[in-house]
């Protein structure tokens, strides 16, 4: 439990004020909460002794009456100061965590589930606000209160009768102790099962429509009825334990009070305290039934907290971040590609072999080959998404090592193979590419894209709200509205991932047309399984198993013997 404290010290330090704060209120609070008893005490020897006068009792409701006052505000006070607290640190950590799942590599969400990253930017920070809120109250109220009761009932009762009747305590803190770390084992358990579980929603949600299709819905029901299952197993198991904390500390307080009857009326029988003494001290006792019974959930929350914010912690100190070292920005777009050779961190082989290229700025550069030859790994080394392999890549006489990774990410304008649409309209969809476009350059990279037949049949134009990842448009359609977001920023370079895989072969030929005819002198690199779409590139490769096979113009490999004029004749012959 200390160890949560000691994690989230940085944030009581950096709010020492706050924190100061609700621990004078606490203390107020606690002092006048042993006031009421020690009036009733009074009040009862006082009839005792048949002193009770008007006056006193007129004084007594008055004290009474201001006591509960000023412990309502005190206690509004620190309530409100600590949960605005954990409703702080709750904020500052997601927001940490939001800006590291921005940095985090492309190979850590490989091996990541999204689900249980979700888990832990919503359930996991819920915890740990529960800990910082409810955990330190408690961890602050019943620690002080029950030192306050303590010393009030030895002081002004009597600390024999204290010692004998606190003696089952210590037995509570060491049971509890013993319970917590099992609470933080399988807390962690059942987190990992709920982000699991969690994945799974994401996955149904998003694969209903396959789901239907090979109607799938029964097996699918299964397997996430065994999910939850799971997760509710190892959830049952954290309350188990739980559970276990609530009739301990009755049995434990139970027992004080029975000890402090039996005990208590032989001293008042010894004349050592009186009647009045014994009663105020058995409230005392009763109340410390909450403070005892709230350790017992603190450390229930506090080492679930702990084990949310060990989880958390984890990704942000997650070192596998993208590579964003370098400060050179790229002026020219020439490239020069030296024995490149690069394996995935998570694969087994290199997917880029020996890669040696060069391309000068104003150069339209086609790249075919089989599925699975390399492609699209080719143009994420020259992206930095991935770390660099082995060999040299050169931009402008610059090493990419040296390159800011943003500065080159400007230069370039990239039609990735996926698709990725924004839940927004299509014209903030357009704009992303450059968020101050103007009308016309908006026009012009719809015209472009061959996007403006398709316009003109949505509702609402460019201001049509595109479903869940652009769920309502065609294949074809997305591909030229992320064309469209890529050419609106002019790019230096422009990079198309199979970006026209969807489209027939005429509207194909138009975009085509239209950036050779708008991107002269600006270097365009094409990637793509119909040769049409690479007649007009300067240069045209070929790759195999990650290597280069062939490289040349269109008329050079068409009239060679490989796999190019291979494809190209059953192409034009239709096989
Ligand atoms: N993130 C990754 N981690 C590990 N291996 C990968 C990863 N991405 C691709 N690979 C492997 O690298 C090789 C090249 O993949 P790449 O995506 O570059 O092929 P491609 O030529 O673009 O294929 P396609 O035409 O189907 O898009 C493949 O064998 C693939 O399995
Ligand atoms: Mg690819």
């Amino acid at each position: 439990m200390l160890d949560y404290i000691r994690k989230i010290s940085w944030y009581i330090l950096s709010n020492k004020k706050r924190y100061a704060l609700i621990v004078l209120f606490l203390l107020i609070a606690n002092v006048l909460d042993i006031i009421p008893p020690q009036l009733i005490g009074r009040t009862i020897d006082l009839i005792n002794n048949g002193e009770l006068t008007k006056e006193i009792t007129r004084n007594i409701l008055i004290i009474f009456a201001a006591v509960i006052v000023l412990a309502y505000i005190v206690t509004y006070w620190w309530a409100y100061l600590l949960f605005e607290g954990a409703i702080k640190i709750e904020s500052i950590i997601r927001s940490r965590l939001m800006r590291k799942f921005l940095l985090l590599s492309p190979s850590f969400y490989e091996k990541s589930k999204t689900g249980d990253l979700m888990a832990k930017a919503t359930n996991d920070l819920k915890t740990v606000n529960m800990a910082t809120g409810f955990g330190i109250i408690t961890l602050l109220d019943s620690t002080t209160f029950l030192l306050t009761i303590i010393l009030v009932m030895g002081f002004t009762i009597s600390w024999q009768l204290t010692f004998f009747a606190l003696l089952p305590l210590p037995l509570l803190a060491i049971i509890e102790q013993r319970l917590g770390k099992m609470i933080n084992k399988r807390h962690k358990s059942s987190q990992e099962a709920f982000g699991v579980m969690n994945d799974a929603v994401l996955e149904v949600v998003e694969g209903v429509r396959l789901t239907r299709s090979y109607v799938q819905e029964d097996a699918e029901n299964r397997r996430f009825h065994s999910l939850t299952e799971n997760y509710l197993n190892k959830f049952m198991k954290v309350e188990k334990l739980d559970a276990f904390f609530q009739p301990l500390t009755i049995i434990v307080v139970s027992s004080s009070i029975a000890i402090s009857f039996g005990y208590g009326s032989v001293l008042v029988n010894n004349g050592l305290i009186t009647v009045g003494e014994l009663i105020t001290f058995n409230v005392y006792l009763n109340m410390l039934i909450w403070p005892m019974f709230a350790l017992g959930m603190l450390f229930n929350i506090m080492e679930r907290g702990n084990a949310s914010y060990d989880r958390i912690q984890n990704v942000l100190d997650e070192a596998d971040v993208l590579n964003t070292s370098g400060e050179m920005s790229v002026k020219e777009t020439n490239f020069n590609f030296n024995e490149v050779t690069f394996k995935y961190p998570t694969g087994n082989r290199n997917s880029l072999r020996n890669i040696t290229l060069e391309l000068n700025k104003g150069e339209t550069l086609g790249i075919v080959g089989k599925t699975g030859s390399g492609k699209s790994t080719f143009i994420k080394q020259l992206l930095k998404i991935y770390p660099e392999g082995t060999g040299e890549l050169i931009i402008d006489g610059v090493n990419i090592s040296s390159l800011d990774r943003k500065k080159l990410r400007e230069k370039l304008g990239y039609v990735s193979q996926e698709n990725i649409l924004f839940s927004r309209t299509v014209r903030e969809n357009i704009m992303f590419g450059k968020p101050d476009a103007t009308e016309e350059e908006m026009m012009e990279a719809v015209r472009l894209s061959a996007f403006d037949e398709d316009l003109k049949r949505m509702p609402e134009g460019l201001d049509t709200l595109v479903g869940e990842k652009g769920m309502s448009l065609s294949g074809g359609q997305k591909q030229r509205i992320s064309i469209a977001r890529s050419l609106i920023r002019q790019p230096d370079i422009l990079i198309l991932d199979d970006a026209l895989s969807a489209v027939d072969a005429r509207t194909e030929q138009r975009i085509i047309n239209h950036i050779k005819n708008n991107r002269q002198g600006k270097t365009t690199i094409i990637i793509t399984h119909r040769l049409s779409a690479v007649h007009h590139a300067d240069k045209i490769i070929v790759l195999e198993n990650g290597s280069i096979v062939e490289s040349g113009t269109h008329k050079q490999l068409s009239d060679g013997e490989g796999w190019y004029s291979e494809q190209n004749d059953y192409f034009i012959t239709g096989g």
